[in-house]
């Protein structure tokens, strides 16, 4: 079976892009699940239920999210009662929603786990720890989840590499988000676990992150805070695929979507 993975979707140029050449992506690679992150799908910032339902709409499956998931409150409540929207698994308890979830894709269930690293980011739990917890549950259900997709949404290469290491041989893949840079290092590491530094984003091409470069230079130079905004332009969607032995969720091939 097929997975296919979507980076962080910026904007409504993101929105756009993945509403435009996700169902030909969709024909060529006849994924059983689509996911996304959704964290900067409203504005840039943030989700709110309106961009959540477009990408529903445009095909994705499951959103997982980040560091920005926080930043529009009203979204709070979907994020409690909308099952196919995580956030990262280890923020503190009491943050709303979920940060893991179980699929049906075509006739497989997926686990799907969203964790944060913490270098240069907030300060949260441990990533490390909270899906060794995670993972615990599901190997504590009655029917076995072999399908496991992890999204590490990090700054630091190094976090991410070390987080799919931890998880080799205990999780079909580990994909990484949040620098909307991909990564060209897609492998299958020992155990049979598919790893993917970054998924890269879907946006404007020709930006900084998607965003307009000018008001990120001028923060650059000055050390002021400036309000940035979504860039416009040629557009683009990045991410992975995954091909995954159902019975045993071992990745058996990986590749890049650009
Ligand atoms: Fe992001
Ligand atoms: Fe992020």
């Amino acid at each position: 079976m097929r997975i296919l993975f979507l980076g962080d979707v910026v904007g409504r140029p993101g929105r756009r892009a993945v509403a435009a050449l996700l169902p030909a992506l969709i024909r060529e690679h006849d994924p059983a699940l689509v996911v996304a992150n959704g964290e900067n799908a409203a504005g840039g910032l943030g989700m709110d239920f309106k961009t959540a339902r477009q990408l529903f709409d445009a095909g994705v499956q499951v959103l997982t999210s980040g560091n920005h998931v926080w930043k529009i409150k009203d979204f709070y409540p979907t994020l409690d009662t909308e099952p196919r929207i995580l956030r990262p698994a280890n923020y503190p308890p009491g943050a709303p929603g979920r940060g893991m979830g179980v699929y049906a894709a075509g006739g497989v269930e997926v686990a799907v786990i969203n964790l944060m690293g913490r270098t240069f980011m907030d300060d949260i739990d441990c990533p490390f720890r909270t899906v060794d917890a995670l993972l615990d549950r599901l190997d504590a259900r009655d029917t076995p989840v072999p399908v496991r997709l992890v999204d590490i949404h990090a700054e630091a290469t190094s976090e991410k590499i070390a987080l799919a290491y931890h998880l080799a041989g205990r999780v079909s893949a580990v994909l990484g988000t949040h620098t909307h840079v991909q990564t060209n290092d897609a492998r299958i590491l020992p155990g049979g676990t598919a790893a993917l530094t970054d998924a890269g984003m879907c946006g404007v091409r020709d930006s900084a992150l998607g965003m307009d470069p000018r008001a990120i230079i001028e923060r650059f130079i000055t050390g002021l805070p400036k309000r940035f905004t979504v860039a416009s332009g040629e557009e683009l969607v990045s991410g992975v695929w995954v091909d995954v032995d159902p019975e045993t969720g071992r990745a058996l091939d990986v590749g890049l979507v650009s």
